[in-house]
């Protein structure tokens, strides 16, 4: 009790009332935006706990300006790249993250880039709108079947292996590739673990879903692009520099591949040169957690744990 906290972005009410409940103070970012950096290092000031974001950078410096007190770090993502765990251990600062609540709504995300981009959802609804329909024609925005194709899955954790498991409706072969087996998918689905490059030569539809690390950034490039087929579509609800995104932009220019559905990029804001140009590229703003239910489940989970680690208790979500 009497603990103070910070929250460096306004959350869904539930979370903020948990926090509010048990906190004697409690301060939250006052503008709709990402903090600047200064305004992040000022804000965590003297606080025993910090509710951050994905687009907060959350380095030494910013564990230095928080302070000795500070014993918690809880990221409302499921991702921590935006964290320097290696710091926090050395400072014995726990971090958390939000697994698990948000798997399905980023496998639904996947899904619906995969069939908007496979179908040509976002430039036929543009053309339509632009007055541009002038009736129904046989050629008009042929897309690539869906149902009974190959579906590739790089990453089969949580998200990944939950992606391939919807796919049963669709009857599809399911490839793919990782650094574990998943018994899971070679039961239920049939599902062949194999190289990345056996896999984007093969499949129809290519999902990633593999954390961003050293190993992974730029996990697809100019090569891997080239790998894959002429019709191909190509899906990232990952982290985006997993994705060679220039590279990404001369393949789709060159419809090297067919079409891509995005939902992360690797200068977030911004996109790459051309990109948002390209009409075979569906663009979303990282909006694959974005759902009512996942979003507040994410929140309270945070609070959960960050008032968990100030209680003296073992937090539910541990990175470190
Ligand atoms: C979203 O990108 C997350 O990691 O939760
Ligand atoms: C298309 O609208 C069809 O009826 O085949």
């Amino acid at each position: 009790m009497g603990w103070n906290v910070f929250v460096t972005r306004l959350l869904p009410q539930r979370a903020m009332d948990l926090l509010k409940q048990e906190c004697g103070t409690m301060d939250v970012n006052p503008h709709d935006r990402v903090l600047t950096r200064e305004e992040l290092v000022a804000g965590v000031k003297g606080r025993d706990g910090v509710l951050c974001l994905l687009t907060d950078a959350i380095d030494d410096e910013v564990f230095e300006a928080a302070g000795p007190q500070c014993k918690i770090f809880a990221n409302y993502a499921v991702g921590y790249n935006n964290i320097d765990v290696e710091a926090a251990r050395r400072r014995g600062v726990r971090i958390t993250n939000t697994p698990g609540v948000l798997t399905d709504a980023t496998a639904d995300m996947a899904w619906a880039l995969l069939f908007a981009a496979a179908r040509r959802i976002c430039e036929s609804h543009n053309f339509l709108r632009a007055g541009q329909w002038g009736g129904w024609g046989p050629m008009q925005f042929l897309g690539q079947d869906i149902t009974g194709r190959t579906l590739g899955v790089v990453g089969a954790g949580r998200i990944g292996a939950n992606f391939a498991l919807k796919s049963a409706g669709f009857r599809m072969k399911v490839l793919y590739a990782d650094v574990e087996p998943n018994q899971e998918l070679e039961s239920k689905l049939n599902a062949r673990r194999v190289p990345l490059d056996e896999l984007l030569a093969q499949s129809d539809f290519v999902s990633i879903h593999v954390p961003l690390m050293p190993e992974t950034t730029h996990l697809i490039g100019a090569r891997e692009l080239s790998l894959m087929k002429p019709s191909a579509v190509l899906v990232n609800t990952s982290r985006g520099p997993v994705v060679d995104e220039k590279a990404l932009v001369e393949a789709l220019r060159e419809k090297r591949i067919a079409a891509a559905g995005l939902d992360a990029y690797e200068e977030e804001p911004a996109t790459a040169p051309g990109l948002t140009e390209l009409p075979n590229a569906v663009t979303c703003p990282h909006t694959a957690s974005a759902t009512v239910e996942t979003r507040t489940k994410m929140a309270v989970m945070a609070a959960s744990d960050l008032l968990a680690v100030l209680r003296g208790e073992e937090p539910q979500n541990v990175v470190v």
